[in-house]
């Protein structure tokens, strides 16, 4: 038996984002980052088609990438005093995840983040408002999941708040949006989305609702990923990719991930390398190793008219390189003595990561660290 939880409406579609204008709702908070939706004129769409629905704004910026607890509740003070009934998290996935957990403060001002980590800790949600996505990356798919990270900078740690609680009521899939996207940002959130497919497709609870989906979004990346990197006004190629960053965020918001999640998170905290890049790094060896106990990957080799879970993993290459991505850990200017003092805790937080609690094939620690090792060097594993 299985469920399978998403917003209750998702609109897409190129010009998607005039649904605003049949919300209910009185007033509304709208959480953006930087400048890049008031550049590329979303910010004051989004205001207008809100006031068509009767709905009066007011706007909280200023959220960083990786946003901070500080900046967190900084926002709910906000909510407080503006008192929302809608929250719209407008922008890539910083500006959303914050929005969501400033959200969960506006309902508890009491909760911490400690708290609010523990897995499905977070209360029932929208006694004071509910929520609505309009994402302008095309890779996390935060506008489906229960799922945001919040960075603890102090602590140095970051924290997923992992529940369905925050999965948003209302999800808008516009690839207009998308346009003003800087190639690097579209090559690592769409590599990103890739992997979402790839690793739900693979889980060791996966099943078959979401098994289409993550096989639809694999095959949405290849088909346009490097057309959207190097056209970026090519709007089809961006509303493809945006469909396939949303498809991946259903199957893995349901069916969760796996090592190339866990791994990638320490090499993301510990070098700063950008998360969709670590993973297009890690994920042909991934596949190597988990194709020794799932026949899965052969169906993603069929997808290209070929047959093996190495054919596969060597698509995967090619289209990284399409998106000017490097294959190895080391081109991040991460030296051997660096590299070498850092292996075994990188290994030892994999190993504890819950993504690896979903993969396919149960690792061991000898052979996360030797799946680390090749993709340091750009080499191929064969265990
Ligand atoms: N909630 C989830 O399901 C989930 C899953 C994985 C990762 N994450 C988190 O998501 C965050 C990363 O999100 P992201 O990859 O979307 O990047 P981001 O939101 O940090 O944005 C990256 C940069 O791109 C800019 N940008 C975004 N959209 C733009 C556009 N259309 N035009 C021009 N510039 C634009 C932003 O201003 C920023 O400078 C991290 O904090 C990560 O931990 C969340
Ligand atoms: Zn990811």
């Amino acid at each position: 038996m299985a469920k399978f939880i998403v917003p209750k409406e998702i609109f897409h579609g190129l010009g998607s984002l005039e649904n605003l204008k049949e919300l209910k709702g009185k007033k509304a908070v709208i959480v953006i980052g930087g400048n890049s939706v008031r550049a590329n004129g979303s910010l004051k769409r989004t205001e207008d088609f809100l006031k068509e629905a009767g709905i009066s704004s007011v706007v909280f910026s200023g959220v960083e990438a990786d946003p901070s607890i500080d900046t967190v509740k900084r926002g709910a003070d906000f909510f407080t005093q503006e008192q929302p009934d809608v929250i719209v998290g407008l922008g890539g996935c910083s500006a959303i995840d914050a929005a969501k957990a400033m959200w969960v403060y506006y309902e508890y001002p009491e909760s911490t983040l400690e708290e609010l980590a523990a897995p499905f800790a977070v209360k029932k949600m929208r006694s004071k408002a509910y929520f609505v996505a309009i994402p302008s990356t095309s890779g996390t798919g935060t506008e489906i999941t229960g799922l945001s990270v919040i960075t603890d900078k102090e602590k140095g740690t970051k924290y997923p708040i992992v529940s369905h609680e925050l999965t948003p009521d209302v999800s808008i899939v516009d690839g207009e949006l998308c346009e003003s996207m800087p190639a690097h940002v579209t090559a690592n959130t769409g590599l990103d989305a890739l992997s979402h497919g790839v690793e739900a497709y693979v889980s060791n609870i996966a099943d078959r609702y979401n098994d289409s989906l993550a096989k639809g979004a694999i095959e949405l990346v290849f088909e346009n990923l490097p057309t959207a990197y190097t056209e970026p006004n090519n709007k089809e190629a961006r509303q493809a990719m945006h469909d396939a960053s949303c498809m991946a965020g259903m199957a893995f918001t349901n069916v969760w991930l796996g090592i190339v999640h866990s791994m990638s998170h320490q090499i993301g905290g510990t070098f700063g390398i950008p998360h969709g890049c670590g993973n297009a790094i890690l994920m042909p060896n991934v596949a190597r190793f988990n194709s020794k106990v799932t026949d899965k990957y052969e169906d993603l080799a069929a997808l290209f008219g070929k047959s093996t879970a190495e054919d596969f993993a060597q698509e995967i290459e090619a289209l990284r390189l399409k998106v000017g991505v490097v294959g190895s850990i080391k081109e991040y200017g991460i030296s051997q003595e660096e590299w070498d003092a850092k292996l075994d805790t990188l290994t030892e937080n994999a190993m504890k990561d819950p993504c690896t609690l979903f993969n396919p094939r149960k690792p061991k620690f000898e052979e996360i660290k030797a799946i680390y090792q090749a993709c340091y060097e750009g080499t191929k594993i064969d265990f």
